[in-house]
């Protein structure tokens, strides 16, 4: 049995490039294996630390999400970064270990840091903080020495610096102490936005788990299509058709995937109604998880005691760890 961790930023409430490319794998994970999963949220404050209105929401609204989508408390323990106050230690020790220049060429920070500078906001500065972005996570990761991290691609950068400041405590405090954890990719079909971009809330081109059938239908219907189709019998291109089609190969059956090719090619079908059908298909997809969800959205109770618990549990194993972390570099 692997121990596996890993996190989300408290961005609010999840959509499906979250779904599909993270916890889907998570909720597979949780089988056969010991995991924690935990909500980022001093990592959120790396960039919106002056916006923290809606913060304790946000862990509350991903929380609810992944219970909805199928993490089970039984089987899993989920908790909050912040509540864990041993991370933010081991991170002061990582911290003094890790070369300035590693943190530099991280190219995930890099681009975050891109994004940063091209705002007008007030905040448009890179803080020290955001810097020790990867630092804060391989403290996360060792703070449970953990096997194995289930991410997305984007963070694969991140977790490799993870394994090299892992090597290199080993190295200075002469130890094997911490494990060196293998990213863990999702075999997934990469879901795009509905205006062929990445998914992202802030392209508002996303379909959030907890948004009604009828938002779902309705901004399906907004999906690119094959652009060089203008009447409906035209003759179509499935492989042309930038962001329906794609839906269709990640929801449909094989069969009905056939069916849609065929018709589209032939004229057949138009895209109003591919959509439509469409969009029945990924609510129905949807339904069991929103149902869930609903029942956590009038159980709130219950989700601050899973997370409430499950950040004791997760507190006991770091102070284990930390201790050991303590001995090794001669702590007083
Ligand atoms: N950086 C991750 C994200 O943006 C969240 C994260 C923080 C994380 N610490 C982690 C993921 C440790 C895996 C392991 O979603
Ligand atoms: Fe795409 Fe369907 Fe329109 Fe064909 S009919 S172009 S598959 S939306």
């Amino acid at each position: 049995m692997q121990r596996i961790v890993s996190g989300m930023r408290s961005t609010g409430r999840l959509h499906l490039g979250h779904y599909l490319g993270v916890i889907q794998n998570w909720v597979k994970l949780q089988e056969n294996n010991e995991c924690f999963f935990f909500v980022a949220d001093w990592h959120a404050l790396t960039t919106k630390y002056d916006n923290t209105k809606d913060l304790r929401q946000d862990v509350v609204d991903v929380v609810i999400d992944w219970l909805a989508a199928g993490i089970d408390p039984k089987k899993s323990t989920i908790y909050v970064q912040s509540m864990i106050p041993e991370i933010a230690e081991l991170n002061i020790y990582l911290s003094m270990i890790t070369p300035q220049n590693w943190v530099e060429r991280d190219p995930t920070l890099k681009d975050m840091a891109k994004i940063l500078r091209t705002k007008e906001a007030s905040n448009s500065q890179i803080s020290y903080g955001l810097m020790g972005y990867p630092v804060l996570m391989s403290a996360d990761i060792m703070m449970l020495n953990s096997d194995a991290i289930p991410v997305g691609m984007d963070q694969v950068a991140h977790i490799e610096i993870t394994r090299d400041i892992v090597r290199r405590f080993n190295n200075i405090y002469k130890t094997d102490f911490f494990k060196e954890p293998k990213p863990l990719l999702n075999e997934c079909a990469y879901i795009c936005g509905l205006d062929g971009n990445k998914m992202s809330k802030s392209y508002d081109n996303d379909i959030k788990i907890s948004d009604t059938e009828e938002v779902t239908a309705k901004r399906i219907m907004s999906a690119i299509t094959d652009r060089s189709r203008l009447r409906r019998d035209d003759l179509g291109h499935p492989d042309q058709c930038e962001v329906a089609f794609k839906y269709w190969e990640i929801f449909g059956e094989k069969d009905q995937i056939e069916t849609v090719k065929c018709e589209c090619e032939k004229g057949l079908r138009g895209c109003a109604d591919c959509k439509r059908q469409l969009g029945a298909i990924v609510n129905e997809r949807l339904r069991e998880i929103r149902e869930r969800r609903k029942y956590y959205e009038a159980h709130i109770d219950e989700v601050h005691q899973i997370i409430r618990e499950g950040s004791e549990k997760t507190r006991k194993e770091a102070q284990k760890v930390l201790t050991e972390v303590r001995n090794l570099i001669g702590m007083y």
